[in-house]
């Protein structure tokens, strides 16, 4: 982790209220992984607090976020000029693992399921976003295409100048999804249906691995459909944020103990099965099924 000003080299509208925000920082952009994020200060009275945003594209020496306005801090930063200097916090928290397809039996018969979902081997990993969840995705999508892996994608939007990266997710050879909940662009409704769907249409190998990010209670509908299907699914969360490394508690949530942990009779707390972790540094990415939602 580091702390360096840095400096902004472009800041593109995007369509809606969103904004790509390209910096200059070659110890962040060689350093991070998908699924990890900064924390950024905006020097303003009315923004004490360092915001979190996640990594969403890398270069040698450059790394971008993508952002939607939707209070001061990124109002504020919506109007930032090339040059200007932000001191930022960086790369946070444990990001991604991509699993290798062959994680889980690829081949042969698993006890419990179905032969029709034991047909097919080295399942493409999918990857499920909604809104500006598609940011630590498409981060996600550039490693696996460095691999020449070409994940499924899908993405959820409320309307149509909300939909982000589609092209971008293409050129890295994903096959994308899109829907939008008024029907504007895509098919209508809500993503986790049509990641449903085709789960159903298209028999999948046991190793697929899902991947998600967006707001929560997507989240806890794409962690349901796959614990369906029997999927591992990692799922990053948002939660508010203070100091971004651990220290505050401010956001903390409820994570299943192992099961050897819950069951020791000496203490009440031990017993507990759960445990608070911290989204900023023992996630943001988990593993969906140890989310107690
Ligand atoms: C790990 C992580 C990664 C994130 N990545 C991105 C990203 O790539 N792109 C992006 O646009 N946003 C991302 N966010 C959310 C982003 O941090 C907030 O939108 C931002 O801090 C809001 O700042 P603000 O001053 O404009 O809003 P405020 O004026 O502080 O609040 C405005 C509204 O935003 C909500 N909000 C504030 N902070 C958060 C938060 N941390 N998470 C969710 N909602 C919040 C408030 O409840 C309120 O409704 C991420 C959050 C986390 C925790
Ligand atoms: S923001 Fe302080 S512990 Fe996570």
């Amino acid at each position: 982790m580091y702390q360096t000003n840095t400096k902004l080299i472009s800041n593109k509208k995007l369509s809606g209220d969103f904004f790509l925000l390209t910096f200059t920082n070659p110890k962040i952009s060689r350093n991070s992984k998908p699924g990890q994020f900064i924390m950024l200060k905006i020097d303003d009275e009315k923004t004490f607090l360092r915001r979190p945003f996640s990594i969403c594209r890398t270069s040698n020496n450059t790394f971008d976020i993508l952002f939607k306005v939707v209070g001061k801090g990124t109002e504020i930063l919506s109007k930032a000029k090339r040059g200007d200097i932000f001191n930022i916090l960086g790369p946070l928290g444990n990001g991604y693992t991509p699993l290798p397809t062959s994680h889980l039996p690829a081949k042969g018969l698993v006890e419990g399921f179905p032969l029709a979902r034991q047909r097919f081997s080295g399942g493409l990993p999918v990857l499920v976003g909604g809104g500006t969840g598609v940011a630590s995705l498409l981060f996600l999508a550039q490693s696996f295409a460095l691999k020449n892996i070409k994940p499924v994608v899908f993405i959820g939007a409320k309307i149509k100048k909300d939909v982000m990266f589609e092209n971008q997710f293409k050129k890295y050879g994903c096959k994308v999804i899109v829907s939008t909940e008024d029907g504007s662009y895509g098919k209508r409704g809500m993503i986790s249906k049509f990641f449903s769907s085709y789960l159903i249409a298209n028999p999948y190998s046991l190793s697929t691995v899902i991947y998600s990010c967006g707001p929560k209670p997507m989240l806890k509908e794409i962690a349901k459909i796959s614990k369906k299907y029997n999927l591992k699914c990692f799922v990053s969360l948002e939660e508010k944020m203070a100091c971004g490394i651990g220290t505050c508690m401010g956001c903390v949530v409820k994570i299943r103990r192992p099961m050897s942990n819950v069951q020791c009779p000496m203490s009440k707390v031990q017993n507990q099965e759960f445990e608070y972790k911290s989204v900023c540094k023992d996630g943001p990415v988990f593993d969906a099924e140890d989310i107690i939602w």
